[in-house]
C-alpha cells in the first residue's frame, strides 16, 4: 500500500458555538466538543484509509480550557500513527480571538479508528510517514498509547504490554 503523511489526512473544521451547545455557564458543552472532534477524526481516518472507519476507543481527551458563547472554534485532526487496521488520530483544538484574530490552543484529544470493509470486518490501512517533529514525536509515543488502551480495555494483558513496561521497570 502507498505510505500517505499526515498532511494527506489533515482534516480542518471551523464552526461557532450558538447558545444550544452550551452548558449553564455559557461555555461549549463538552460532549458537543466530543462529537466535533469525532467528526473531524473520522474525516481525517476516512482520508487516510479510504475505508469506512469506525470509532474503537477516545484514548484521551483534555479539556485545558472553556470555549465561551459565540467563540469561533476550529478542530484539527491528522493520523499520528498507522498500525495494522487501525489508527490513531490527533486532535486539536484552537479558538480565534474575536479582535485580534490569533488563535489559542484550547483541548486537545486522542483517538483510535479503524478501517472496516462492508461487512465491519477490520482492513488494513497504508502505513504512515511522519514528516514535522511534532508529528514524529506523536507517532513514536502512538504505540505506548495503543497499548495502553487495549490494556485498559480488556484486550491485552498488561505483562504483553512492552511499551508500557519500558517505562516502569528497567531491564
Ligand atoms: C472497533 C472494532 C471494529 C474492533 O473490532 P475487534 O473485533 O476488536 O477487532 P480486532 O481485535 O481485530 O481489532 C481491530 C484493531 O482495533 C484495535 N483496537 C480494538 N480495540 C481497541 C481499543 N480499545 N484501543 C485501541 N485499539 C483498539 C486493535 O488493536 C486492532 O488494531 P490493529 O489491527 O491495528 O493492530 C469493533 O469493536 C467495533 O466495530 N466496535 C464498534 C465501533 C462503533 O460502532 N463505534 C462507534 C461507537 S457509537
Amino acid at each position: 500500500m502507498e505510505p500517505k503523511t499526515p498532511s494527506d489526512s489533515r482534516t480542518i473544521m471551523t464552526d461557532l458555538v450558538l447558545p444550544s451547545e452550551t452548558n449553564p455557564l455559557n461555555n461549549l458543552f463538552g460532549g458537543e466538543l466530543l462529537a466535533r472532534m469525532d467528526r473531524a477524526a473520522s474525516i481525517a481516518a476516512r482520508r487516510h484509509s479510504r475505508r469506512i472507519v469506525v470509532t474503537a476507543s477516545v484514548n484521551h481527551v483534555a479539556f485545558n480550557r472553556s470555549v465561551p458563547l459565540g467563540s469561533v472554534v476550529t478542530v484539527e485532526a491528522a493520523i499520528s500513527r498507522n498500525f495494522r487496521t487501525s489508527m490513531e488520530v490527533f486532535i486539536d483544538v484552537w479558538i480565534e480571538d474575536r479582535f485580534s484574530g490569533q488563535r489559542t490552543k484550547a483541548n486537545e484529544a486522542i483517538y483510535t479508528f479503524v478501517a472496516v470493509d462492508d461487512t465491519g470486518k477490520p482492513t488494513e490501512v497504508p502505513p504512515l510517514i511522519p514528516e514535522t517533529k511534532q508529528e514524529k514525536e506523536r507517532y513514536a509515543a502512538a504505540l505506548r498509547r495503543k497499548q495502553l488502551s487495549l490494556v485498559l480495555a480488556g484486550k491485552m494483558k498488561p505483562e504483553e504490554a512492552t511499551e508500557l513496561k519500558a517505562l516502569f521497570v528497567s531491564s
